[in-house]
């Protein structure tokens, strides 16, 4: 089965509630956060007490896209403000072993993510104890991109890598995901599509989450 998970980064942030309701009466299995410190990427969004507002109206699970420094410290955080997932680059977590153990110590499931210009072999050690992989398919930092062709080859060798090493591993893909290609993304191993603007850029959001979750299941 497929996941479909919009990215609040490309919603209304005026109308943020009625555009989530939207999603979730639309078939969204998730709800993509993308946390932006202004650091690690050149961009800043929202942090846990955004994530804590909506838990309490929203029935789905939360997931949380790291992209911060001293992941460490704010963990327990998003955790305790309701993020049911919660995934850290590869890039700039020295103690990725240890920070995993954490998120997974407080109960959410713990994903490892990767961008487009990082080898894949950084994966090997990470991939016997992380729940799912996310994969970058724009450089992270702006909603809106457009997908990096190579990352359909790196998903198909991520997916054969996940299924030698761990195949309980789910494959997560991010960026630049629209009807266009959801399709070509999801045969190419994904099990969880994030949309950002393929969903949010429409006029009815409920119709377009609707129609990609469609896409997903036929
Ligand atoms: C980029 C984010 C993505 C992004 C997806 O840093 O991680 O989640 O918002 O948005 P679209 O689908 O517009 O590329
Ligand atoms: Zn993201």
């Amino acid at each position: 089965m497929k996941l479909l998970a919009p990215s609040i980064l490309s919603a209304d942030f005026y109308r943020l509630g009625e555009q989530i309701e939207a999603v979730i009466k639309g078939g969204a299995d998730l709800l993509h956060f993308d946390v932006m410190d202004g650091h690690f990427v050149p961009n800043i969004t929202f942090g846990p007490v955004v994530l804590e507002s909506i838990k309490k109206h929203c029935n789905i699970p939360l997931d949380a896209h790291l992209m911060i420094e001293n992941v460490d410290k704010y963990i327990p955080e998003f955790i305790k403000a309701g993020a049911d997932m919660v995934s850290i680059h590869i890039e700039n977590n020295y103690h990725i072993h240890r920070s995993i153990e954490l998120i997974k110590s407080l109960g959410a499931k713990a994903g490892v993510v990767i961008n487009p210009g990082t080898p894949l072999s950084l994966l090997e050690e990470v991939l016997h104890y992380v729940d799912f992989v996310l994969l970058m398919s724009v450089n992270p930092g702006f909603g809106g991109q457009k997908f990096i062709p190579r990352s359909l080859e790196r998903l198909r060798r991520l997916k054969e890598m996940v299924n030698a090493i761990n195949p309980k591993v789910l494959i997560e893909v991010d960026g630049g995901i629209k009807e266009e290609n959801i399709l070509e993304v999801a045969r190419a191993g994904a099990d969880i599509l994030v949309v950002g603007s393929g969903i949010f850029a429409h006029q009815d959001v409920q119709a377009q989450t609707r129609k990609l979750k469609n896409l997903l299941i036929s």
